[in-house]
């Protein structure tokens, strides 16, 4: 199996730990995607879903469900998504396509996190991914300066603007041992809306597609 079929597993293997009925978190990537996708047959058994992008909205409502803002949803039970790396804590980095801040708010609601990835994403420390960090555009320059005291090479990424109107800067050259005492740190940077590390709420269950077929990891 190539990357694309073992993310298509692991994707296919999220439909059997959604509730009965109930709201669920819908991440973004292209793993997602073959989510979303598997998801088009149980249409009529799924309420609504809260989505992390305007690109998974879109394809949600492509395939008739409805998409609600998380305002107006008491509990998600469930949050599928991807991941650009994941250690065996299943802390992760995420961000790539640059929809980390929702995603981090849907993550931190829901009740149960589940990460679906192929096994290219599994690392024994992170941080050989970039680390995306989303940026009030005019503190762009001071969170940069930053980044490198924190021992990081930031990359601006050029031409892109976040769904919320942000600028994402790369970390590039981290090697990330402590990803719990990082997230803290970049949390206190004024101008950092969100970092990319997952840390503090990593995910409950990693389901890995493999040559093999799919692994569950906890
Ligand atoms: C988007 C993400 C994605 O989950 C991450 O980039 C993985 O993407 P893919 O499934 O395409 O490999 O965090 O912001």
């Amino acid at each position: 199996m190539n990357a694309d079929a073992q993310k298509k597993a692991a994707a296919e293997a999220a439909i059997a730990h959604l509730p009965r009925n109930g709201v669920i978190g819908v991440g973004t990537g292209s793993t997602v995607n073959y989510f979303i996708d598997a998801l088009a047959p149980l249409r009529d058994q799924i309420p609504a879903a809260v989505s992390s992008s305007e690109a998974s909205t879109e394809r949600l409502k492509r395939i008739g469900i409805t998409v609600e803002d998380l305002n107006s949803v008491a509990e998600i039970k469930v949050y599928v998504d991807g991941a650009d790396e994941i250690n065996k804590y299943l802390q992760m980095i995420k961000g790539g396509g640059g929809a980390l801040t929702r995603e981090k708010i849907i993550a931190a609601v829901s009740k149960q996190f589940i990460c679906i990835a192929d096994q290219s994403k599994l690392v024994g420390t992170l941080g050989e991914f970039p680390l995306p960090v989303e940026v009030i555009p005019m503190a762009r320059s001071y969170v940069a300066r930053q980044l490198v005291k924190l021992g990081g090479r930031p990359v601006y990424r050029e031409g892109v603007v976040t769904d919320n109107g942000n600028v994402i800067l790369d970390v590039h050259g981290l090697r990330i041992d402590e990803p719990l005492t990082l997230e803290e740190k970049l949390n206190n940077i004024v101008g950092v809306v969100t970092n990319g590390l997952f840390a503090h709420r990593a995910a409950d269950l990693l389901l890995l597609g493999g040559p093999e077929g799919v692994q569950e990891m906890r």
